[in-house]
């Protein structure tokens, strides 16, 4: 008998069919609204595996409803909406989609510092508005980007990816991470900083560490203080690790000039979020990873973590081998 799992979310046709080759597969039908938790529940009490978003939160509580669960595929390289230990406690496997999304991610992540920069949304609102009379020497002028320094916090693939960008446009890269790598400071030809230090040295801070309770709002207002006025903050990776009100204040204020995000603390951001009102803040829905080819390689690296962990292989992205003792 094949073994039941259950999908949160439409995904590929052909994907869905290679894992109904090996697996009995339920899936929740709506495109764009997540499986509410009641629902999910319900639907994992007795499947053998999961196939999920970010946007489902498998906290102690709910992992502990999936009484028969051998392990949980999380579609996305961040797993922080799992509680690992809660799982690994059961014997649960859990794992993840990382390298296949490296490049896009990078490639949005220098995007979002090139529009916040040249204040590309602002600039492109003022034209459909109807606002553009004349040509004028200041209008819209933003921030260079070539020759300018850029501060990486946390060097994983997606930073280094995004160093080669960087070096593209003859910046000076430094990044910070809690493990120093010379090596790849001399491949690289990249500086270490502390993060302090990062932080005063930078003209583009760009955040792109895992979340967890030791990076929770690592920027928050003292270490906004510490940028330059002139700086401009993004952030890819995870909303939490930004204190959002903290980043408001120092906007609002002056203390730093503009920021860029694609990740919030809540998804999806509420529209009454304050930073939605700065001029000088470029929103952007999670779409780091979010071109079609990628989305496609996450999916199906998702679902052949689960049919390997489902037939007693070791999947090729477990993230907690412990869970197998
Ligand atoms: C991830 O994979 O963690 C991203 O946030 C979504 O691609």
């Amino acid at each position: 008998m094949k073994p039941r799992v259950y999908v949160t979310r439409i995904i590929p046709e052909d994907i869905l069919d290679l894992l109904r080759s090996e697996c009995e597969v339920k899936i929740w039908p709506e495109e764009n609204i997540p499986v509410p938790r009641e629902v999910l529940k319900k639907e994992i009490t007795d499947v053998k595996g999961v196939f999920c978003l970010l946007t489902e939160n498998f906290d102690a509580d709910l992992i502990s409803s999936a009484k028969e669960l051998k392990i949980i595929s999380n579609m996305a390289v961040g797993y922080n909406n799992i509680d690992v230990s809660a799982a690994t406690n059961r014997g649960i496997m859990v794992t993840n989609t990382p390298g296949v999304l490296t490049e896009t991610t990078a490639d949005l992540t220098f995007a979002l510092l090139m529009m916040t920069a040249r204040r590309m949304g602002e600039a492109e609102q003022y034209l459909r508005r109807g606002e553009w009379r004349t040509w004028s020497p200041l209008l819209l002028a933003g921030q260079d980007i070539h020759n300018s320094t850029l501060g990486i916090i946390g060097l994983g693939r997606i930073g280094e990816s995004l160093v080669k960008r960087a070096k593209g446009f003859d910046m000076n890269v430094m990044y910070y991470s809690r493990t120093r790598r010379e090596e790849k400071e001399r491949d690289l030809g990249i500086q270490y900083r502390e993060l302090n230090e990062l932080l005063k040295e930078s003209d583009f801070v760009c955040v792109m560490t895992p979340y967890s309770e030791e990076t929770k709002n690592l920027i928050d207002l003292p270490e906004l203080k510490l940028m330059k006025r002139k700086a401009i903050l993004i952030n890819t990776a995870r909303g939490g690790i930004v204190n959002e009100m903290a980043l408001y204040e120092a906007l609002k204020n002056g203390l730093i000039l503009a920021a860029g995000l694609d990740v919030f603390e809540h998804e999806p951001v509420s529209i009454n979020n304050p930073l939605l009102s700065l001029p000088n803040v470029v929103v952007l829905p999670h779409i780091g990873s979010a071109s079609v080819n990628t989305r496609r390689r996450m999916a199906l690296t998702a679902v052949n973590n689960l049919i390997q962990g489902l037939s007693g292989k070791l999947p090729d992205n477990l993230v907690n081998k412990e869970a197998l003792k």
